[in-house]
């Protein structure tokens, strides 16, 4: 008998196959046994009807306890009702082996608390929520790949290891690199800036990290990201690549992976309207915007945090990035926020030095910025003022400044976090179910 797997069912009605998996559930009728085995791919339920199988192998199944490992084989029947994931199909079991009768499992269907479930995430995995959610994540990866490598984009792996900071000092994980203080990388970037000198567009996808001193329910020690770079490219263009790249990975998912956001019961209304062009909101009106909803005492989402007012020149916070997203119904890109809250690499304005020609996409309903991008400086004088400005030790630069002394030429680039985008399309209200083994202030375990 073939071994197959669930998601593939659909390929077998009526025909004999063998499923080999775990026990999720158990309706324990008597003479009727409703079993619902996972096996990664997806939720079967298998039927052991007493009179269809040997003595030894009901004996089996009624032994059975929760995620106990099994192997049973049966007749594929379609059942429009059948309960499972994608659901459609039963298995008529004719045979079951047991592989190995599970210990008390700890997660049971019943409600647990968050501490809990992250102390045994190795085992909250195997539920279908986590389960979704991290199918999601594999198809976000690889549409940002397929995309990439399909619109003129070469992969660079840039280093983890590294002896300055890219984006910030104040969240540098330190390291000791054989007596030399070292960093685990906080961006690609800089690295990148180099690479497409050699190679026109690039990108890196990697994990990334910063030692982040607050719980929020939007940081983690370590995210992955995917930051492309564009030599001969101004911020304008940016922002066209941008929102193609998001609208094919929103696409891609809402095709391919339907049957996972439903386990999520995602409301997708929102997600299918994700296509370019984005809205663009202007720092200045945004701030605007802001102020006059403080005014009239307007709060925000999850908590009714009343929205307060900024002064200009002020980075925004997650309740002022949930107001201004909530006005738009597609993603919102906040454009030429103030030089001073912005990395040390963003080009002024020109005529307006206190912006900069930086852009962060917002994600809608409330799941905050997603991408964070800019034009770079191309000027080699203004950039080693520009580090002396932010107090960065010179040398450590020197090669970065130096690739604006051979052919500088405009360039601009974005990083776009994966767990933020998984939280956004899986509709999570927190980055901790994003990853499989989420790093966060208070957790390194398991
Ligand atoms: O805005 P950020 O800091 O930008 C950079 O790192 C640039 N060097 C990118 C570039 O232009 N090449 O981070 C980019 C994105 C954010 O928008 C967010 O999605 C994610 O990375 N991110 C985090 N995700 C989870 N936890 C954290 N602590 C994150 N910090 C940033
Ligand atoms: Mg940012």
């Amino acid at each position: 008998m073939p071994i197959v797997r669930i998601e593939n069912l659909k390929d077998h009605a009526g025909a004999q196959v063998t499923l080999r998996g775990w026990l999720y559930n158990k309706t324990d009728k008597g003479r009727l046994q409703f079993l619902q085995v996972r096996d990664g791919s997806g939720i079967c339920q298998a039927v052991v009807f007493k009179k269809n199988v040997s003595e030894a192998a009901f004996d089996a199944a009624r032994r059975l306890t929760q995620e106990s490992s099994l192997i049973v084989s049966g007749t594929v029947r379609a059942e429009e009702r059948a309960p499972g994931i994608p659901g459609g199909f039963e298995l008529d079991v004719t045979d079951l082996e047991v592989v190995q009768i599970a210990d008390e499992y700890p997660i049971s269907p019943k409600e647990h608390g968050v501490e809990f479930l992250m102390d045994n995430r190795h085992l909250w995995l195997r539920s279908s929520r986590q389960w979704a959610i991290m199918r999601v994540r594999a198809t976000i990866i690889k549409a940002i790949r397929d995309w990439l490598d399909s619109n003129g984009f070469m992969l660079v792996d840039t280093p983890i290891l590294t002896p300055a900071a890219g984006e910030g000092t104040t969240t540098l994980f330190e390291i000791d690199y054989h007596g030399t203080p070292a960093f685990l990388a906080q961006t690609g970037q800089l690295y990148n800036e180099a690479n497409i000198f050699a190679f026109g567009p690039v990108y890196c996808f990697g994990p990334t990290f910063r030692a982040e001193k607050s719980k929020t329910r939007r940081h983690l020690q370590e995210f992955w990201m995917v930051e492309p770079e564009i030599p001969f490219c101004t911020l304008e263009e940016l922002l066209e690549v941008e929102e193609q790249f998001v609208s094919y990975i929103v696409q891609t998912v809402l095709k391919e992976r339907a049957v996972e956001l439903k386990v999520l019961e995602r409301d997708i209304s929102h997600l299918q309207k994700v296509a370019a062009p984005f809205e663009r909101l202007h720092y200045d009106d945004a701030v605007a915007m802001i102020n006059a909803a403080a005014a009239q005492g307007i709060t925000v989402p999850p908590n009714d945090d009343p929205l307060t007012a900024i002064t200009w020149g002020d980075d925004f916070g997650a309740p002022h990035e949930t107001y201004l997203t909530m006005q738009f119904e597609k993603p919102l890109f906040v454009h030429h926020f103030p030089t001073e809250v912005k990395a040390f690499y963003m080009e002024p304005e020109p005529d307006r030095p206190e912006v900069c020609r930086s852009a962060d996409l917002l994600a809608p309903e409330g799941y905050g910025e997603i991408i964070g991008g800019s034009e770079r400086m191309s000027d080699p004088q203004k950039l080693m003022a520009a580090i002396e400005k932010h107090k960065l030790p010179a040398d450590a630069y020197d090669w970065y400044v130096q690739l604006r002394q051979y052919g500088s030429v405009p360039h601009s680039g974005f990083g776009l976090g994966v767990e933020r985008t998984v939280a956004w399309i899986c509709g999570l209200d927190h980055v901790r179910e994003t990853g499989a083994f989420p790093r966060m202030l208070n957790r390194l375990q398991p």
